[in-house]
């Protein structure tokens, strides 16, 4: 076997056996296989695609390639979400409090932000001391007394994909329906969850533009999760605008306590719609209970404050100092207003999380420092009407505010 005839095989809309994906995907992480073969490989999936058995056995190859966490020693049905994407998704933060409440286990590793998206665990570093570098006895300890740990994902995790996905960045491969999914649930499989719930975002602000390649991207991931033994079921939610009222990292953090406060005033309903619809779907998974009764329980939690504590004993067990969770405080506050009178057709999530970057909230590369209390809150939402002068937007930034960055603010609301 060789690396041409595998590329030879997959440009000639062949597919692959289990034998040939396993050799690629383990010479590349033994770096026995260069770059440029590999980028050619990754061009000939974008274009050609993969079968359902191929996209098993790249997720396979990959969850072979490193750890794998074993959550056995938690008693209960472990259940883990995972979102693809978006702007001013505080989903993480809102939903895992409220299951860890109702006594089920999350066990949860999440990622840093990189470009327009957010990241979990950069979100609760802006908690002055909260410690997302658990070791995996910590972490484990952590749910078995809290019934929730959230922790930055291990160096071992899916070697595989970490390599294969920083080449997807920089080779145009990253939107492959077969390489995302395969990314996505080779990393939840590694992290031991016995069930799945996942969030797939469309529009603009997310890798899927349309909700039928959303539905697609879903069905596929809960293939292959179901293939592994993992309960596994998704929900679509529309990314074409900011989800909630907040983007940034420490005002997130703030929202999602508001939300499990009860503060709606301080929230938008669409966030907390969505944090209801994943939450019962967690719920239902891990007791095979109806949609009304997780509901029901869920909406419970939230209503009598039992999910905010929750909150803030998890904030409290991993470091994180609970006197710290109030509003952000920047140099500069700038608000940004309505040149027309009428309605908010829409507010452009891809142009509002490219702004948070530029305020320093979110990541243009990995390298990249970010500022925590820099960020953007939507005051006039979607189907709100608005008077020319009224606010659309609030800028909070440590750096001064540009007339770019003013104009990406104001041009992002569509007013009709
Ligand atoms: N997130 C991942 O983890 N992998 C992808 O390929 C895309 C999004």
């Amino acid at each position: 076997m060789n690396i041409l005839s595998i590329i030879e095989k997959k440009k000639h809309q062949q597919p692959l056996t289990k034998e040939e994906i396993q050799f690629f995907v383990s010479g590349y992480t033994k770096e026995e296989i260069p770059d440029y073969q590999i980028s050619s490989l990754l061009m000939a999936i974008r274009l050609n695609g993969m079968d359902d058995e191929e996209m098993f056995y790249l997720t396979e190859a990959m969850v072979n390639s490193g750890d794998v966490i074993h959550l056995s020693e938690i008693e209960g049905f472990k259940v883990d979400k995972h979102s693809t994407g978006g702007v001013g998704d505080k989903v993480t933060l809102i939903v895992a409090p409220i299951l860890a409440a109702l006594n089920i286990p999350v066990a949860k590793f999440s990622g840093r932000g990189l470009g327009i998206t957010g990241g979990t665990v950069d979100k609760l570093e802006s908690i002055k001391g909260f410690n997302v570098e658990l070791s995996q006895q910590d972490f484990i300890e952590n749910v078995k007394k809290h019934h929730i740990a959230v922790a930055g994902q291990t160096g071992n995790l899916c070697p595989a994909d970490k390599k294969l996905y920083a080449l997807r960045d920089v080779t145009g491969t990253v939107d492959s329906i077969p390489l995302i999914a395969s990314s996505i649930i080779s990393k939840k499989i590694a992290s031991g969850s016995d069930g799945i719930v996942l969030d797939v975002k469309y529009g603009n602000g997310a890798f899927m533009k349309t909700q039928e390649d959303a539905k697609v991207l879903a069905e596929k991931m809960c293939e292959i999760g179901r293939r592994f033994g993992r309960k596994v079921v998704y929900t679509l939610s529309d990314m074409n605008n900011p989800l909630g009222r907040y983007i940034g990292n420490k005002v997130e953090v703030v929202e999602a306590l508001d939300v499990l406060s009860g503060n709606v005033a301080n929230t938008h309903a669409d966030l907390i719609d969505d944090c209801v619809e994943v939450a019962s779907l967690m719920y239902m998974l891990a007791t095979d209970c109806t949609k009304e009764v997780a509901m029901e329980k869920v909406k419970a939690v939230m209503a009598n404050g039992q999910a905010r504590d929750k909150f803030l004993e998890f904030v409290q067990a991993q470091g994180g100092q609970v006197a710290d969770l109030k509003t952000n405080a920047t140099a500069y506050t700038v608000e940004m207003t309505a040149n027309a009178a009428g309605t908010i057709a829409s507010v452009d999530a891809l142009a509002i999380g490219e702004l948070s970057v530029m305020l320093g909230a979110g990541r243009l590369t990995k390298e990249s420092k970010l500022d925590f209390d820099a960020g953007i809150k939507i005051v006039a939402k979607q189907g709100d009407t608005v008077q020319t002068g009224d606010t659309l937007a609030v800028v909070y930034a440590n750096i001064p505010v540009t007339d770019e960055m003013k104009e990406k603010a104001v041009s992002a609301f569509t007013i009709q």
